[in-house]
Order: structure tokens, then C-alpha cells, then sequence
């Protein structure tokens, strides 16, 4: 029978635990444990799962309220990003309890039993839970994200009808957090040229301004095999985006521009 081995340095390890006494009062009856991914560069370790036992009673709401407890108090080689704990940055997307989402606006209590906590998926890591964006970003600069529109003599603003701007609504709010992009199968195995659900999001609100005038320029590069149509409609990203946004009904918008130009 074949047997199927992950490489060595892939398979993840049990890590350190933290108990409740070193994390909380522990005399607390309101533990809850946070299994949390741990890789370093510095080191040629697997990586591992650490665990921590904290006490709910001391800790805020959000799971990202419990990492950055366990950074203050426990453990200070945690990694992680955050910035505005408010869900406005993007900066806390990572993997909880199978899903990707942002820590900061994701309450503890709506989580049962361990709370497993990983990096965003198919990304290369740099330090336990931060991944590497580089590419992410340089996708999203390939769509050139901001106006082109022609020269006017004119003084005055470029004014949109009330309908003009609705249009941009559920595209403009995107916050570039990538939880939509690496939740798509067609994603993690395209990435190097399939822009992904967030970078053609960000195509689409351009697409849809009434102010822009390079339409057709814009439809031209997206007119492509790999980097529009490896969209297989799978739909996994409509259901991660943390903002609420639809991104795959934003791409097969850009597929209608396409089939109708
Ligand atoms: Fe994040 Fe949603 Fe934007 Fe994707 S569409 S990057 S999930 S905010
Ligand atoms: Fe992927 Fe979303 Fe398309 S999950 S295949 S980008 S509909
Ligand atoms: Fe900014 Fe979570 S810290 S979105």
C-alpha cells in the first residue's frame, strides 16, 4: 500500500505548555487553552504547537485580546501582527479554529473547547503567525489600484452621481487582509500567476468607477487564462471575508465586462 510521508521538517511538533498558573490566576475555574502554530527562522526546528492555558476572567473579549496576553504576560516570543483591534487594518488575519478571520474581531466565547490558532494558509511564514504578504501585494499593485483618468482643464472636482458611487459599495471597504485569497483552492495551487480573489476585488472597484477611463487598458491584462479565469467559482472566499464582501461576485462581474465589451 503507498504510504504517504509529509518532509520532515513540515510535520508539525507538540510544543511547550503553558499552564493556567502561569498564564492566569490559576485558581480560575474560566480556562481556556490556545494552541497556538510556533515557527522560527533562527532555529532549524519543525515547527510546533505551543499551549496555553489562560484565565477569561483576565483577558478581553477577542481571540486577539488572548494572544496579545500571552505576549505581555506568558510568552514574548509570540509573533503576530496587529495594529487597529478594531477590524479596519487587516493586519490580525490568521487561521482560528479552521477558519480565516481577523483575531481582533473574533470573540473567544463564540469558539468551543482549544482554540487552534495557525498562520494564513499557502503562504510561506516568516515568523509563527506573521506570513509572508510580498507576493500578495505585488498582485495587488499589478492591477494598478488607483484613478487613471483623463486630463481636464477643469478646477473642479470629478463629481459622481449618488448611483456612480453606489457602485463602488462592497468593493471599496475591502482591507486587503488576504483571508479570501488563501481560503481558494485555485489560489494555493495558482498563486504565482492567478491574481486571487482580493487583488481582482480590488480590479473590480476600479472597473466599476465612472471616474476611471482606463476601462479597456484594465480589461486587456486581466484578459488572461491564469490570472482572472483560474476563478473556478469555488466561492470559499465570499464565505472567509471578514468584511462581509463578495469577492467571487466581484470576479464573474469582471468575466460579464469581458464577455460584453
Ligand atoms: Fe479581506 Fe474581504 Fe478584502 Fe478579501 S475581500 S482581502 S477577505 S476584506
Ligand atoms: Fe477561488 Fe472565490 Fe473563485 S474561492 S475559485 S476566487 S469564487
Ligand atoms: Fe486591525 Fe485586526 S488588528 S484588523
Amino acid at each position: 500500500m503507498a504510504e504517504f510521508r509529509l518532509p520532515k521538517n513540515a510535520r508539525v511538533e507538540p510544543g511547550r505548555h503553558y499552564a493556567g498558573s502561569a498564564a492566569g490566576s490559576g485558581k480560575s475555574k474560566n480556562l481556556r487553552r490556545f494552541e497556538i502554530y510556533r515557527w522560527s527562522p533562527d532555529d532549524e526546528a519543525n515547527p510546533r504547537m505551543d499551549s496555553y492555558d489562560l484565565d477569561l476572567e483576565h483577558c478581553g473579549p477577542m481571540v486577539l485580546d488572548a494572544i496579545i496576553k500571552i505576549k505581555n504576560e506568558v510568552d514574548s516570543t509570540l509573533t503576530f501582527r496587529r495594529s487597529c483591534r478594531e477590524g479596519i487594518c487587516g493586519s490580525c488575519a490568521m487561521n482560528v479554529d479552521g477558519v480565516n478571520t481577523l483575531a481582533c474581531t473574533t470573540p473567544i466565547m463564540e469558539i468551543k473547547g482549544a482554540i487552534k490558532i495557525y498562520p494564513l494558509p499557502h503562504l510561506p511564514v516568516i515568523k509563527d503567525l506573521v506570513p509572508d504578504l510580498t507576493h500578495f501585494f505585488n498582485q495587488y499593485t499589478s492591477v494598478e489600484p488607483w484613478l487613471q483618468a483623463e486630463e481636464t482643464e477643469s478646477d473642479r472636482e470629478r463629481f459622481q452621481s449618488i448611483p456612480e458611487r453606489q457602485r463602488l459599495d462592497g468593493l471599496y471597504e475591502c482591507i486587503l487582509c488576504a483571508c479570501c485569497s488563501t481560503s481558494c483552492p485555485s489560489y494555493w495551487w495558482n498563486g504565482d500567476r492567478y491574481l486571487g480573489p482580493a487583488a481582482l476585488l480590488q480590479a473590480s472597484r476600479w472597473l466599476a468607477d465612472s471616474r476611471d477611463s482606463a476601462v479597456d487598458k484594465r480589461l486587456d491584462k486581466l484578459d488572461d487564462s491564469f490570472a482572472l479565469y483560474r476563478c473556478r467559482t469555488i466561492m470559499n472566499c465570499t464565505t472567509a471575508c471578514p468584511k462581509g464582501l463578495n469577492p467571487a461576485k466581484a470576479i464573474s462581474e469582471i468575466k460579464r465586462m469581458l464577455a460584453t465589451r
